[in-house]
């Protein structure tokens, strides 16, 4: 049996992937060690069979270097300080992150095996010990879409997002649910009153969201009964990092030989862990709706296509019908009015589950 070490396991990313680990039985195949950087010696946690044992130290590169295999949830930073040293130590083992930090360097894997288990599969004969989580973002698009990309029907791909508060991290949820609350109170009363005037109740939130005296911490303004159409850095081209990936990752994922532009808008919406994206697609030929959602379904066991039908659009492709799920539906399939090549669709996707945790628990398993 491999022995695993986990860092980072008790954040919202590590959560996830620990319950997931816990429900499909995977820590029967390994021996898990618990690292901390801050609670070494206190007691390690119990997940599924294995019980006892102390927190180890995750800066201690002989610790680390007794390892198979590390899974880390703990952040860029982390990774940043440690890797370079556990390799420089002669560490050989296989290393499975889900930061951003290693993910566009060569000699790693970007890993969501539905789609590119092929490059994964390459990459492990070809002896690449570094792995990584893709964006949120990207993952779910690509198991949402991955069936137009196998048939190589995509010319272009257009998106704006409707990304969650989990996307930012735990802080961000805790910040987006005390502004809506702190927005709610402001106006508990007169909503209670059918005979109050909605405007007014409108003008006491908009006063209270502009007074600077909401949480905003961590988003930097309001997001309740808001957006924020900028996530993550600013580049010197005009786009955000987060609207830079989708390219990126997309053709390292997919390994494609020219890469395929994807490009548009990320925006910050009041969603708690989904993040939706509505895209146009330029199709390299002109394909039956109906051809095109037999692809889409056939790609993968969790890419489910909603037909383009209002009452189940409504019921079933909005970030409260997915969230803690694995579904990967993607829906409002249609030509659009530019021609018979260009397609639109509409995608939704648990960020914690396709979008963080499930790409590495799936590739740990093959390594164990
Ligand atoms: N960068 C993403 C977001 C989450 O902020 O929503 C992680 O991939």
């Amino acid at each position: 049996m491999k022995n695993v070490g986990f860092i980072g396991w008790r954040g919202m990313v590590g959560s996830v992937l620990m319950q997931r680990m816990v429900e499909e039985n995977d820590f029967s195949a390994i021996r898990p060690v618990f690292f901390s950087t801050s609670q070494l010696g206190q007691p390690a946690p119990a997940f599924g069979q294995h019980t006892g044992g102390t927190l180890q130290d995750a800066y201690s590169i002989d610790a680390l270097k007794a390892l198979d295999i590390i899974v880390t949830c703990q952040g860029g930073d982390y990774t940043n300080e440690i890797y370079p040293k556990l390799r420089e130590s002669g560490w050989q083992g296989y290393w499975i992150d889900a930061a951003s930090s290693l993910r566009m360097k060569d000699d790693a894997i970007i890993i969501l095996d539905p789609v590119n288990q092929h490059v994964i599969t390459n990459g492990l004969n070809n002896g690449i010990k570094t792995f990584v989580g893709g964006n949120c973002t990207v993952s779910l698009m690509l198991m949402s879409l991955g069936g137009l990309f196998a048939e190589d029907l995509v010319e272009w791909v257009s998106v704006a997002t409707y990304q969650a508060a989990s996307g930012g991290g735990a802080r961000h949820m805790r910040e987006l649910l005390a502004q809506m609350g702190a927005l709610h109170h402001h106006v508990a009363d007169q909503l209670a009153d059918p005979a109050s005037a909605i405007l007014d109740i409108e003008r006491k939130v908009t006063a209270l969201s502009r007074s600077g005296e909401l949480p905003v911490d961590n988003f930097g303004v309001p997001l309740a009964g808001s957006l924020i159409p900028w996530i993550d850095k600013q580049l010197d081209n005009g786009q955000s990092r987060e609207e830079w990936k989708g390219q990126a990752e997309t053709n390292k994922i997919l390994n494609t030989a020219a890469p395929i532009p994807v490009d548009g808008l990320c925006v910050r919406i009041g969603a708690l862990r989904c993040h939706s994206q509505a895209f146009t697609i330029k199709l390299k030929k002109d394909v039956s709706i109906s051809g095109i959602e037999e692809m889409l379904a056939a790609h993968n066991p969790w890419a489910k296509v909603i037909p383009n039908d209002r009452d189940i659009t409504m019921r079933e492709l909005t970030p409260a019908a997915v969230t803690g799920t694995l579904t990967t539906p993607v829906g409002r399939l249609r030509k659009l009015n530019m021609g018979n090549d260009f397609l639109s669709a509409f995608t939704v996707g648990d960020q914690l589950l396709w979008g963080a945790a499930e790409p590495l628990r799936r590739l740990l398993r093959q390594l164990a």
